[in-house]
Formats: structure tokens, C-alpha cells, sequence
């Protein structure tokens, strides 16, 4: 989609559908919303008098303008109650409507900046909502589809009275263009089914992606794995005929000072069936999205290497497929990791700590002391937050608030679970150094344990991304089905820790 940045009144635009707004209980218009309802001969505020446009959060309201004005159609958009109202409602109500817009067949849109008045939002933090809003509530995952859905709505412009604020919508619009595509582009790879997305085609997308970006890369493969000693990888991959890959991406914002670092790591499970442990029939195929934290971590290196924080962050992904072939992992096996801390396999359904302790323990022996990794851990983050918030865990508060808040500004929400000495007694065992698993109780905590036995000395956080990964129907910008969740905050990150 073009986004267009437009000095001038909205009501004089020549588009397919111009969009303003309106809070709850006002009753006197101002600003855009009043200058087209003056052009409109008063058309809202009627429509307001007679109780049909309220301005409650997400109501859409069309208005035909029969040559009153050059656009054809004018949306009126609620924003609720002023005091409810933020960067999220923003987001989410633009989704909404862009949806609307998009049925409608419309070509080109014009918009305002929501909320900069009585909202109270910065003109930045509007434009960001507003254009992130719109392009991730239009998107669609069509590759699969023979007869592609219409989707003709391809310019969106930002209409803006105030001259001088015209620089600041420019440079935020393209900020959160970039965003935006970064995270179409996980919400692509997640979407994509197991059979097209293995771990080789997942690396080949990396490859791609460095080679278009101030990206260097690389891709391990099996031989390398074991003569690191990577058992633990190594043994979720080895039921599967899919070879397994490391894949790495490595941007360089602050060459001088190599400690100034962070490394993002992603679990890369192109399909999780549970292994010899195998996962009951019912909604299997939703396990192709069990590589959502790696596709996370290499859709965040891009948006990374285009707005160049002053950091170097690398990018960790392990992918494999986990399977119950002739030559999978038993129950009861116990495997070596590269750190030489060896493993009882449990489950063999465990495996996202399994592939990620050797991923997080080679980003420590590369020099990585900030490490965050993502990933779909377990099914108990959903009985505890549902699909709504994201499980923040860690060995550094600085670091899990930092997380957190970036992920306030985003709206990407997130919330921190303890890590208690005590829960690590639940994930003991008879005859290796540690279990897989730590049974049911606290099973997120002792999941992310598990990882954090690996990073040794670094500060390190966990995101278990299982609940909010995929989205089970549409609200606000996020379609049903992969929502790119957490790309904008590990970008948002690196930008905070760069200063
Ligand atoms: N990939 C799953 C977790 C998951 C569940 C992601 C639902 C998305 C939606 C993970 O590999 C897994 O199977 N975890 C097990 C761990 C258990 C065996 C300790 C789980 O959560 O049941
Ligand atoms: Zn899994
Ligand atoms: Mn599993």
C-alpha cells in the first residue's frame, strides 16, 4: 500500500472514502470532522442529533455525498470515550475501517490523524497507529487462494491542516511502513503451511532477507550442530527427514564497541507433532506456527538493519521439525547440550527448550551478554493469559521492564511471571542433569527455566508467544490467523537499548 502525506483540508480530498472521527458525547464538531459536516450542509451533526452516530469505540458510519464534495464516500469513525482512548484504540479502530473501506472496493483512502486533540496523543505516536492500524487490518493471506479476494484499496493518504506538523507525518509514516512490513512479513511465513515451510525453506527466507538488508548471515547445518556438540537440537530434528538449520542474522550498529549487543533468539518449529510424545488430532495443523518466534526474530533483524539503531543485534533462529519417525527421540532418552549440561527427555512434545537451550547457549559463546529469545513455549501461557498478553520472564528485571514497557508502546501487551529458585526442583532428574519438562504445575515458569539454565552469565528474557502468535478471529488490526506478535517491540527494543 502507498502512503501519502497531503497538506490540506480533508474535505476538499478526491478519494475513494474519506475517514473522520468522532469521541462519544460530543455534540459540537470541530476540527476535520467539523469541516466536512459543514461541507455536508451538516449531514453528521443531523445524523448525531438523531441518535444514529454515537462515536462508541470501532462504530463505522457511511455517508453517501452525492457530489456535495469530490469524495463519493464519507466514514465517520468513533473513538469511544476520550478517557479510554490511546495509541491502541488508534490502532485498532483504523484496522477496523480499513477493513470496512477494503469491502467497499475503494482504491484510495484519505484519513486525519486520530486523537491529536482531545485524545491527547503525539502528532508521531498518531501517525504510527493510524498507518500501522490500516495496513495490518487489511492484510490478507492469499497465496494459497486461486481466485485472490478483492483487494483493490492501495493508497492511503494522511491529510494534515498543520503545515508545520507535515515533516513529523512523513518521517513517522515511513517508520511505521517499515514496521508494518516487517511484520506482514512474519505474519506471511507463520501463515504458510508446514509442507512450504520447512526448516530449509525457513533459512532460504533469511538468506533472502540479509541479501536485500545490511544483513550478514549464516546458515549451520547438521555437521556443524554436532561438532558443537548440539544434542539437544539435534535430537528433536532427528525423527524428521527435514535436515535442521541455525540459521543467523548479524546487523552491526555500533562496530567500535562490541559490547553494546544484543542477540534475538526464535524458536524455528516449522511443524510440531508432539514427537514419539505425539499431540492429540484435534487442531494439529495449527502447530505450523510453532516457528512464529523465529519468524519473529528474522522479520525484526530487517526492520532493524533499514532504521539502524546504534546496537549490534544478531538474530538466532533453531529450526526443525519435530516428528515421530523411525528415528525420532524416545522418552526416557537422555541428551547433551553444547554447554556439556546434559538433558532426560520427558516429552518428547517439549521440544522448544530443547532446540532453544543450544541456540541461546551458542549466541552466550559468541559473546552475546543481553539475550531475549521468542517462542511458542506451552500451551499453560494460554490457561494463564489467554491470547490476549504475552509471558515476559527472565534473570534481569532492567531488562524484562524494559521489554514490557516497549511492548506498552506498541500495544503488543505483555506481563511478567516469576522465576522463584523453588520451581526449578519440579524439573530434577533421576539420571541426568535436568529434565525437560517439570510436569503440569507452573509449566510456563519451569519451560522458561529450562531455557535460562543456558545463557549463562548474560542477562537473558523469555516470550512465550504460544497465546498471542496467532489470533483466533479478526478484531481491530489483526486479522485471524498470524499476527507478527512480538516483531514491533523486539524492533522497539533495540531502539530504546541503543540510547
Ligand atoms: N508448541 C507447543 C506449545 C503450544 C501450544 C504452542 C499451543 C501454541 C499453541 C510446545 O512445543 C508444546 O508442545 N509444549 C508442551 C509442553 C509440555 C509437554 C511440557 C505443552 O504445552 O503441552
Ligand atoms: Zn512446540
Ligand atoms: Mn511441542
Amino acid at each position: 500500500m502507498q502512503i501519502k502525506v497531503v497538506h490540506g483540508d480533508i474535505s476538499t480530498r478526491d478519494v475513494g472514502a474519506i475517514v473522520v472521527n468522532l469521541f462519544e458525547d460530543v455534540k459540537r464538531l470541530d476540527g476535520a470532522t467539523g469541516a466536512v459536516d459543514d461541507a455536508l450542509d451538516g449531514a453528521i451533526s443531523s445524523l448525531i442529533g438523531e441518535g444514529e452516530i454515537k462515536g462508541k469505540q470501532g462504530e463505522i458510519t457511511l455517508i453517501h455525498t452525492f457530489g456535495k464534495i469530490s469524495s463519493p464516500r464519507v466514514v465517520v469513525l468513533g473513538l469511544g470515550a476520550p478517557k479510554k482512548f490511546d495509541s491502541n484504540v488508534a490502532r485498532n479502530t483504523s484496522g477496523t475501517v480499513a477493513r470496512y473501506i477494503q469491502k467497499l472496493g475503494v482504491k484510495k483512502m484519505a484519513t486525519i490523524t486520530h486523537g491529536t486533540n482531545t485524545g491527547g496523543l503525539e502528532t508521531s505516536e498518531s501517525v504510527m497507529a493510524v498507518v500501522e492500524g490500516t495496513l495490518l487490518g487489511k492484510y490478507r493471506f492469499n497465496d494459497y487462494k486461486s481466485t485472490k479476494s478483492n483487494d483493490k484499496l492501495e493508497v492511503l493518504e494522511i491529510t494534515e491542516i498543520d503545515k508545520s506538523k507535515i515533516q513529523e507525518i512523513k518521517e513517522a509514516s515511513i517508520e511505521a511502513k517499515l514496521l508494518v512490513e516487517a511484520t506482514t512479513l512474519c505474519r506471511d511465513m507463520v501463515n504458510t503451511p508446514a509442507n512450504d515451510m520447512t526448516p530449509t525453506t525457513l533459512s532460504e527466507r533469511a538468506l533472502d532477507i540479509a541479501a536485500t538488508s545490511d544483513l550478514d548471515s549464516n546458515i549451520m547445518d547438521r555437521e556443524h550442530m554436532q561438532e558443537l556438540g548440539m544434542g539437544a537440537l539435534l535430537g528433536v530434528a532427528q525423527g524428521s527427514k527435514e535436515d535442521p538449520k541455525l540459521i543467523e542474522l548479524h546487523y552491526k550498529g555500533d562496530p567500535e564497541n562490541e559490547a553494546n549487543n544484543l542477540a534475538i533468539v526464535g524458536k524455528g518449529i516449522t511443524f510440531d507433532s508432539g514427537g514419539i510424545s505425539l499431540k492429540p488430532a484435534a487442531n494439529m495443523g495449527a502447530m505450523k506456527g510453532d516457528m512464529a518466534g523465529g519468524a519473529a526474530v528474522i522479520s525484526a533483524m530487517k526492520a532493524i538493519a533499514a532504521l539502524k539503531p546504534k546496537i549490534n543485534v544478531s538474530g538466532f533462529v533453531a529450526a526443525a521439525e519435530n516428528m515421530p519417525g523411525g528415528s525420532a527421540q524416545r522418552p526416557g532418552d537422555v541428551v547433551k547440550t553444547m554447554t556439556g549440561k546434559t538433558i532426560e527427555i520427558d516429552n518428547t512434545d517439549a521440544e522448544g527448550r530443547l532446540v532453544l537451550a543450544d541456540t541461546v547457549a551458542y549466541a552466550h559463546s559468541k559473546g552475546f551478554s543481553r539475550i531475549v529469545d521468542v517462542a511458542t513455549l506451552t500451551g499453560a501461557i494460554i490457561t494463564t493469559l489467554g491470547y490476549t498478553c504475552t509471558g515476559v520472564f527472565g534473570n534481569s528485571q532492567l531488562l524484562t521492564d524494559a521489554i514490557i514497557e516497549c511492548g506498552r508502546q506498541t500495544g503488543e501487551k505483555m506481563w511478567h511471571l516469576p522465576t522463584f529458585e523453588e520451581y526449578k526442583d519440579l524439573y530434577k532428574s533421576d539420571i541426568a542433569d535436568i529434565k525437560n519438562t517439570g510436569g503440569r504445575p507452573a509449566g510456563s515458569i519451569t519451560g522458561a527455566l529450562i531455557i535460562g539454565e543456558f545463557v549463562g552469565d548474560a542477562e537473558w528474557a523469555h516470550l512465550d508467544i504460544a497465546g498471542t502468535s496467532m489470533a483466533k478471529s479478526t478484531t481491530g488490526h489483526a486479522p485471524k490467523g498470524a499476527t507478527g506478535v512480538p516483531v514491533r517491540t523486539l524492533v522497539k527494543l533495540t531502539q530504546v537499548l541503543a540510547e
